[in-house]
């Protein structure tokens, strides 16, 4: 276990709300946690005369700027002859304008690396075989590819206490992952590296917004503002079983089951376990509020990060004005407590290597 201090479509389409970068310190701060392992990564790979690297869920780029800047120095230090190409992915309807842009800020710097940007979900074949060198991905493999149907009594199954729908969303996040693994493990060269950064839960049932009872769970909360507005006749009870978030925090094991089941097709297309951790990003908008007590610069930034991964659950359902609401009342609810507000992230990092089948 790491403790990390703050320091600084497919079938179903998701969508982060505009300015991602400038609203998400905390998926920052879990990617800087990654970097030293994906320095690890390329340093294992072997002398060629190009490489091609790309970030699954990319979002605008924004937050992986610095680490794209690493990884690509390092590897021009190592081979200083080799071309390198970057390659940005996400859905179609992320801003890819803004990955493009953002993609580009590495094209000065030595040697002067090929930047492209593929706009299609990461539950499809992105890449030729074979040609992937490092594949990395943060904080984005935790959104399934389909609804595994109604969750009836919350916005958001691990918090539910629904068994029944644990089940099917587990199984619904398995064979995602499982598939995952299998496409990437047929886009990597032998030799290739893949470093998945995801959204976990721990041993203890920990997972962002759930920091054990520190303070409140933040989808019980999302969970809340919601019955309320349905209790209040502003949602209907349909659309009210209709919100769900979809996506799943995996834990340790069942990240690592593909690559244990010596009969999972990632495992029989060369894809290997090399190591794995589970780190913890404390909330930076919690620390600031800490030190400086300002409640209304906290109120709005906590929910503005909160927002921009969970509107998509309430907008696409209801509409964009009910949306406001929510975001509204939890601005709210975060003001009028905010000593029992923080969203805390539990990251599993994963490496994995491809080896010839
Ligand atoms: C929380 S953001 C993470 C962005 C960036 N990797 C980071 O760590 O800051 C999650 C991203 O995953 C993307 N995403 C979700 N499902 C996807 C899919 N099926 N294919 C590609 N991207 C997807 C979303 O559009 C969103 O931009």
């Amino acid at each position: 276990m790491r403790m990390v201090a703050p320091a600084a479509d497919g079938s179903l389409a998701i969508a982060m709300t505009t300015g991602y970068s400038a609203q998400t310190e905390g998926a920052l701060l879990c990617i800087n946690a990654a970097s030293d392992w994906a320095l690890t990564c390329v340093d294992k790979l072997a002398a060629q005369s190009s490489y091609t690297l790309i970030d699954y869920g990319a979002a605008d780029g924004g937050t992986a700027v610095g680490l794209w800047n690493q990884v690509l120095d390092r590897m021009h230090a190592r081979f200083p002859e080799a071309h390198l190409t970057l390659v940005g992915n996400d859905l179609p309807s992320n801003d890819n304008v803004a990955l493009a842009e953002n993609l580009a800020l590495q094209l000065p710097r030595d040697p002067q690396p090929t930047v492209l940007v593929s706009c299609r979900s990461f539950y499809e074949r992105l890449m030729a075989p074979g040609s992937v060198s490092f594949g990395f991905s943060a904080t984005a493999m935790h959104w399934l590819s389909a609804s595994p149907g109604p969750l009836n009594t919350h916005t958001h199954v691990q918090a539910s206490g629904d068994a029944e729908a644990l089940q099917r969303f587990t199984a619904q996040a398995m064979a995602d992952w499982n598939f995952q693994l299998d496409l990437r493990s047929r886009e990597l060269q032998v030799g290739g590296l893949l470093l998945t950064v995801n959204l976990s839960r721990d041993e203890e049932g920990r997972y962002l917004g759930n920091n054990g009872g520190r303070t409140r769970n933040v989808h019980d909360q999302l969970h809340q503002i919601w019955r309320e507005m349905t209790d209040e006749g502003k949602v209907s009870e349909e659309l009210y079983r209709n919100a769900t978030v979809n996506n799943f925090y995996k834990s340790p094991e069942e990240f690592m089951a593909p690559l244990k089941d010596t009969n999972s097709p990632a495992y029989r297309n060369g894809l290997r376990l090399v190591d794995q951790r589970t780190v913890y990003v404390e909330c930076p908008y919690r620390r600031r509020w800490n030190e400086d007590k300002d409640t209304a610069v906290f109120a709005a930034g906590l929910m503005a990060t909160i927002r921009s991964w969970s509107r998509h659950s309430f907008a696409s359902v209801a509409g964009d004005a009910i949306a406001d609401e929510v975001y509204s009342r939890l601005e709210q609810r975060i003001a009028s407590a905010p000593e029992e507000w923080s969203l805390d992230y539990v990251e599993h990092h994963q490496i994995m290597e491809k080896v010839a089948a």
